[in-house]
């Protein structure tokens, strides 16, 4: 648990980029036996998009970076470190932040990745953040980017109506006034690994016909324990970075939690007492998109202009691994 310190980092920049491919309930309806009704009680998702064959996770996230870089007034030679969390890499090495790094002309500024599920970008503030305060880095391009239905078994109801693509880039430096991150918490259960995971592909179950054709490269999901678990320790993280930040709960202004089901989002927002107009939701229109969602709700909360000064922001998520992290943020 990290306690609520003077110094701290913000936000200065948003980003996102989503393929231009929409598929509707309707059309997953003609790909599985589902129904628009079915997708839409259990989950909350009206529409995902998803990547042409080409596109790859960098490809979305060098988008998301311009953007971002735009939205802050700054160029590439004022960033100093790209970390992209990611949970679907354009390879397993280089890491995808490499490709970033060459995507956008970055030079030899330091690249690399962090896998820890859908938590990755929570993951990666706590990281971004110690490394701007001790002075190694200033500015950080900070980046959640997935492209999850490349490793959806399309063939699978269970899994295929729930995920989407896209990236959401954070410029991420010190704060010159109040705003900023008020605290964190983070945690891992290696113990849950198998709720959520990619069997093959890694050293434990290599690449071979056989694993292929046994569609152990595809996504596995438990996902009746895995919702359990995500609205525990999900209202579980909330509740620790409220007190670390010396905050109630009448002191949220907006919960942004992942973006994995709306059933989730909904008991996460009742568990904490925020009512449901500052829940911030738009799994309707991009499914899960795993990492990406919480960046990708904070820019378009941002751009909308929904967010004041001096708003308190509780960005909240859970995932693969088992992971989950909670960060309070002044706006
Ligand atoms: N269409 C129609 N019926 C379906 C579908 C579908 N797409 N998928 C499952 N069903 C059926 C099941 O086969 C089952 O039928 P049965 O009773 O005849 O066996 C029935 O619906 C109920 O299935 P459940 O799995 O119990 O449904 P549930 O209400 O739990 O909803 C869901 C399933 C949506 C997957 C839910 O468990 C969930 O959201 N879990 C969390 C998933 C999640 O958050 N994953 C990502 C976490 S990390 C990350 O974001 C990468």
């Amino acid at each position: 648990m990290k306690k609520a310190n003077k110094r701290r980092i913000k936000i200065t920049g948003t980003g996102f980029y989503v393929p231009d491919n929409v598929l509707t309930n309707a059309d997953l309806e003609k790909i599985v036996d589902t129904s628009d009704e079915w997708i839409t009680t259990r989950t909350g998702i009206k529409e995902r998009r998803f990547v042409s064959e080409e596109q790859a996770t960098s490809d979305l996230a060098v988008e998301a970076c311009r953007i971002a870089l735009k939205n802050a007034g700054l160029k590439i030679k004022d960033i100093d470190l790209i970390i992209v969390a990611t949970s679907t890499p354009d390879t397993i090495f280089p890491s995808t932040a490499c490709w970033v790094q060459q995507g956008l002309g970055a030079g030899y500024i330091p690249a690399f990745d962090i896998s820890a599920g859908c938590t990755g970008w929570l993951y990666g503030m706590i990281l971004a953040e110690s490394l701007i305060l001790n002075g190694a880095h200033k500015r950080i391009l900070l980046v959640g980017g997935e492209v999850l239905t490349k490793i959806t078994n399309m063939k699978d109801r269970n899994t295929c109506v729930l995920f989407g693509d896209a990236a959401a880039t954070t410029v991420l430096e010190e704060s010159d006034d109040e705003s900023g991150m008020l605290s964190s918490y983070w945690r891992a259960d290696g113990n849950l690994g198998e709720l959520l995971y990619q069997p093959a592909g890694g050293t434990r179950i290599p690449a071979t016909a056989e694993s292929v054709a046994q569609d152990l490269h595809y996504l596995h999901m438990k996902g009746n324990d895995v919702f359990k678990h995500a609205v525990k320790r999900m209202g579980e993280a909330a509740l620790e970075v409220l007190k670390s930040a010396g905050l109630e709960k009448e002191d949220i202004d907006y919960l942004i939690p992942h973006q994995a089901n709306i059933r989730i989002i909904d008991a996460t927002g009742r568990r904490l007492k925020v009512p449901p107009e500052k829940v911030y939701s738009n799994i309707h229109k991009y499914g899960n998109v795993s990492v990406a969602s919480i960046p990708l709700s904070v820019h378009e909360l941002w751009e909308a202009g929904k967010l004041k000064k001096g708003d308190i922001v509780i960005m909240v998520a859970f995932g693969a691994g088992f992971t989950w992290s909670a960060v309070a943020y002044r706006w």
